[in-house]
């Protein structure tokens, strides 16, 4: 397994709509994995394959407290959706930092193909429901930020690009001395 680079928002890659997967084969069961691996030492709780740069319907997610119950899911579609719709603050590990109040379905069901290529359908409330809209809406090349203003949007790619420059510098400073 192996840890991926997670693109940061306003990434135009984070823009492309994921095409769908063929097959589940042994590709797809590494993707998996990598995935999972990268979204746990990110200390995230949902993660989608545009996330991660391959733009294939692939998305994972773990919102247990324990974070050892993974969920992967293949092709997930939005079959069923409540007109019932909550308000709640998001996350993404691709704006790091930034939390925002998104609507959505108070309650979904997903189909998809599991990481053994069954079919399966998930009825989701609460969290999972979120998780699941939110997860997505990447594969569609959406992000949480979407329908927020464009002056708000703006002060987001700011500040986030002010965290970069920040970063880059400290690990300029944290380099060895030659
Ligand atoms: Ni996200």
């Amino acid at each position: 397994m192996s840890a991926l680079t997670i693109l940061r928002y306003p990434a135009a890659r984070l823009r492309r709509v994921a095409r769908t997967v063929e097959a589940v084969d042994a590709r797809i069961r590494t993707l998996i994995e990598d995935m999972l691996e990268t979204m746990y030492a990110a200390s995230g709780i949902g993660l989608a394959a545009t996330q991660v740069d391959v733009h294939e319907r692939v998305v994972v997610l773990d919102i247990s407290e324990t974070h050892d119950q993974p969920l992967a899911l293949v092709n997930p579609e939005i079959v069923w959706e409540s007109s019932e719709h909550v308000r709640g603050d998001e996350g993404c590990l691709s704006l790091p930092g930034i939390q925002e109040s998104v609507e959505r379905a108070a309650r979904v069901t997903v189909a998809a193909l599991g990481a053994d290529g069954q079919l399966r359908r998930i009825e989701a409330d609460g969290l999972l429901a979120v998780c699941l809209q939110h997860e997505l809406d990447h594969l569609q090349g959406k992000v949480f930020v979407d329908a927020l203003s464009s002056l708000k949007r703006t002060r987001i790619k700011t500040r986030l690009q002010k965290q970069e420059r920040e970063a880059a510098r400290d690990a300029r400073q944290s380099a060895p001395a030659l």
